[in-house]
């Protein structure tokens, strides 16, 4: 599986985790609390046991003996026909408030707004990172490009002094140069799985070197006169076969799996990288000439 698939699986993964994350934590329901109580603080006593002083004195002023309560219940039922209510001690008794009552209190309401900002960014990034992706999903960098005629470039990249001119093919940011099949042995990817088209008869087999530089990443130029890649940030030196050469590169140019159609036309996996280590025997003679540095 390729990095980029991987990397889109797990900016997927990580959507559905951050909306079910958020769903989870908006749907909860919150664990039985028992009953809300609360105590009623000093000023709501103060009010309360002057408005029961009251009572008693309409009650006493009305001639009824002393006995707050009973007093008031009668006088409230006279007065407004309705039943008396029973008045709770504010001291001793405990209200229960049912949870639709109670609303949300504020620790509720800023965890559930910790949690949606948290999945909102998720979200925003999943998106985001698809976007940024979205051209490799239809092609690009990143896929296999074909590159056209494997027989024209052959033409192009191998001159008829045998000298070489790496053909530079900018959608997929590499240099395709020629390589024979049969080079390999012997030399640093032997062994390895090393992305060539087969010789085909005399004619010789292709390779495709990312443009990049394995020390820094710059882009690193041909430099024909020297028959070779010459990175112009560090001084990094390859030969025509990405060999390492000199300077602080830590390895051989990476290169490119390639591949061929039926029509005959070359195919860059641009998704496929092939990394060798500095090579001990090279396949290629460097420097043919003056360097370009
Ligand atoms: S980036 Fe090429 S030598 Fe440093």
């Amino acid at each position: 599986m390729s990095a980029t698939a991987i990397f889109i699986i797990g900016i997927a993964a990580a959507g559905l985790l951050a909306a079910a994350a958020v769903f989870v934590i908006a749907f909860r329901r919150e664990p039985e609390a028992g009953p809300l109580v609360g105590e009623l603080d000093r000023e709501a006593l103060k009010l309360d046991r002057a408005a029961r002083r009251e009572r008693a004195e309409r009650a006493a002023a009305l001639g009824e003996a002393a006995g707050g309560v009973a007093v008031l219940e009668r006088t409230e039922e006279d007065l407004t026909g309705a039943a008396p209510v029973e008045l709770a001690d504010p001291l001793t008794e405990r209200v229960e408030v049912s949870e639709a009552e109670f609303g949300v209190t504020r620790r509720m309401f800023f965890n559930r707004s910790l949690a949606g900002i948290f999945g909102i960014f998720l979200l925003q990034f999943a998106v985001a990172g698809l976007a940024f992706l979205w051209p490799k999903l239809k092609g690009g960098f990143g896929t296999p490009i074909n590159v056209g005629s494997i027989a024209d470039i052959r033409r192009q990249v191998l001159l008829g002094d045998g000298s070489i001119q790496p053909l530079f093919v900018a959608a997929a940011q590499a240099w395709v140069v020629p390589f024979a099949a049969d080079d390999v042995a012997g030399s640093s990817f032997d062994g390895l799985t090393v992305p060539v088209i087969a010789s085909d008869g005399p004619e010789t087999g292709l390779m495709a070197l990312w443009q990049r530089c394995v020390h820094l990443g710059c882009r690193v130029p041909e430099c024909l006169s020297s028959q070779g890649f010459e990175c112009p940030c560090h001084g990094s030196k390859y030969n025509f076969h990405g060999e390492y050469r000199d300077g602080p590169a830590p390895r051989n140019m990476d290169r490119f799996a390639v591949t061929a159609t039926d029509g005959g036309d070359l195919v860059i996996d641009t998704g496929t990288v092939v990394q060798t280590a500095r090579a001990k025997v090279t396949t290629i003679a460097y420097p043919q000439g003056p360097s370009c540095l």
